[in-house]
């Protein structure tokens, strides 16, 4: 996945979310991770992608070998995606927008995870500040025309809330480290303050990284309270005075 970015002329925005079950987000694999998927698992695969710090980010949830047990789980967040997208215009509360995700997947008979937010963008910042919440009555505010937002409902069939878990391996510079040490400084200049990973560093720079580990953001994996199974779609979209373009459909 990440190579596939690279090799189209992107970067990774974050480093690919592959979370599974009853983790909601922020799991991606160590170096020499030997982690096996099995027939079952409810797989979130969670991308973004950026151009000199244009971000997209997009998140599909699978089902490992395609049973089917989980199709319900997966319909859900699916039909709340399209539901929300359908809300967005210049204009619009983002309340609407929690109301489609939150409506849509009630119709399923699940829950939203109500702790998570899909989040507007701006370069190099992959929450911007703005909250798409998925549930309603949180948000006061309002969509504007030229704004990027990543909409992504969760839903789960245990308790609609996570919490954190252990390190789920993803790091971030809070700001500039600054120059005085060099192997630390270029791995700023590589990744400015989007999220990266060990598995993208050097094995030489790797305890550098441990020796900063003070100035980095550390991500817990998100796991959901009640131990229920979680799924996840996303899409980011530009908002337009009538609508909405979506950035991350698939054209091919
Ligand atoms: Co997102």
């Amino acid at each position: 996945m990440e190579a596939y970015i690279r090799s189209h002329g992107a970067e990774p925005a974050f480093p690919t979310n592959l979370s599974r079950n009853v983790e909601a987000a922020h799991f991606t694999p160590p170096p020499e991770d030997e982690e096996l998927l099995v027939a079952g698992d409810v797989l979130k695969v969670d991308v973004g992608a950026h151009i000199h710090g244009a971000i997209a980010d997009t998140a599909v949830t699978v089902e490992v070998g395609g049973g089917g047990r989980h199709a319900n789980l997966l319909r859900a967040v699916n039909d709340a995606l399209e539901a929300a997208i359908a809300q967005v215009r210049a204009g619009v509360a983002v309340d609407e927008l929690s109301l489609a995700i939150e409506g849509a997947i009630h119709a399923r008979g699940l829950k939203p995870v109500g702790n998570l937010s899909g989040h507007s963008i701006r370069p190099y910042l992959l929450h911007a500040g703005k909250s798409i919440p998925n549930v309603s009555g949180v948000s006061t505010d309002v969509l504007e025309e030229g704004e990027v937002v990543a909409i992504e409902p969760f839903a789960t069939n245990g308790v609609g809330a996570i919490e954190n878990g252990p390190f789920g391996h993803i790091v971030r510079f809070r700001r500039d480290p600054g120059p005085s040490d060099p192997v630390v400084a270029r791995m700023y200049e590589r990744f400015r303050t989007l999220p990266f990973t060990a598995r993208w560093v050097e094995p030489a720079d790797r305890p550098a990284l441990a020796k900063v580990r003070k100035q980095l953001q550390t991500y817990p994996v998100f796991v959901e309270a009640g131990g229920g199974w979680v799924s996840q779609a996303e899409h980011t979209v530009l908002v337009t005075a009538d609508g909405a373009e979506v950035l991350t459909r698939s054209t091919g």
